[in-house]
C-alpha cells in the first residue's frame, strides 16, 4: 500500500475503525517485528497525537525500550514495577486514569496524566507492552482498549 495515513477526525470510535484496517494493510506481509513495531507506534501518534507511544520488549527478565514516538523515556523497567512492569506481571491491559494514583507509576515525563499499557502475547507469555501516554487525565477506557488488543493481534 501507499505508505500515507489517511486521517479521520471523527469520533475516538471513528479514528480507531478507519486507522485499524489501514494499519493491517502496513502489517501485511511485513514479518519483521521491529519495523512493525514502529509502524505501530508512528500511526497510533499521527492519528491520535498521544504525548508518547510506544514498546517496550522483555529481554533478560526486565523490560527494554523498544519502538516509540515522543519525548526520549526510560531505558529499563523491571518486573512488576511501574504500569508497564505490572501489566506485564498481570497479563492485562491496565488504563490508568491518573498516573499520580497510581502507586509505583514511573514518571518518563512529568507530563504525563494517564495512560494505558496492553501486553503483547506469544505462547501464553508477555514478550513485550504497548504502552500509551497521555498529557491529559482520564484519556484512556475501553475503547481504547478494544482497537489497539485489534490491532495488536495483528502480530500474531
Ligand atoms: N509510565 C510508565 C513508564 C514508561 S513511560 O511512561 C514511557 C510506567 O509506569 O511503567
Amino acid at each position: 500500500m501507499a505508505e500515507d495515513l489517511s486521517i479521520n477526525k471523527g469520533s475516538k470510535e471513528e479514528q480507531y475503525k478507519s486507522l485499524v484496517p489501514q494499519i493491517k494493510a502496513l502489517l501485511t506481509g511485513e514479518d519483521d517485528l521491529i519495523a512493525n513495531l514502529a509502524n505501530i507506534a508512528a500511526a497510533l501518534k499521527e492519528q491520535f497525537n498521544f504525548f508518547w507511544v510506544g514498546f517496550y520488549l522483555v529481554k533478560n527478565e526486565q523490560l527494554v525500550l523498544g519502538p516509540f514516538q515522543g519525548p526520549v523515556a526510560c531505558t529499563r523497567i523491571a518486573y512488576n514495577r511501574g504500569v508497564c512492569g505490572s501489566a506485564w506481571a498481570q497479563k492485562e491491559t491496565l488504563i490508568v486514569p491518573n498516573v499520580d494514583e497510581f502507586p509505583g507509576h514511573i514518571a518518563c515525563s512529568s507530563l504525563s496524566k494517564s495512560e494505558i499499557v496492553i501486553p503483547l502475547f506469544r505462547d501464553n507469555e508477555v514478550y513485550a507492552v504497548l504502552d500509551v501516554d497521555s498529557s491529559s487525565l482520564n484519556t484512556f477506557d475501553e475503547i481504547d482498549k478494544k482497537y489497539l488488543q485489534e490491532i495488536l493481534a495483528q502480530l500474531s
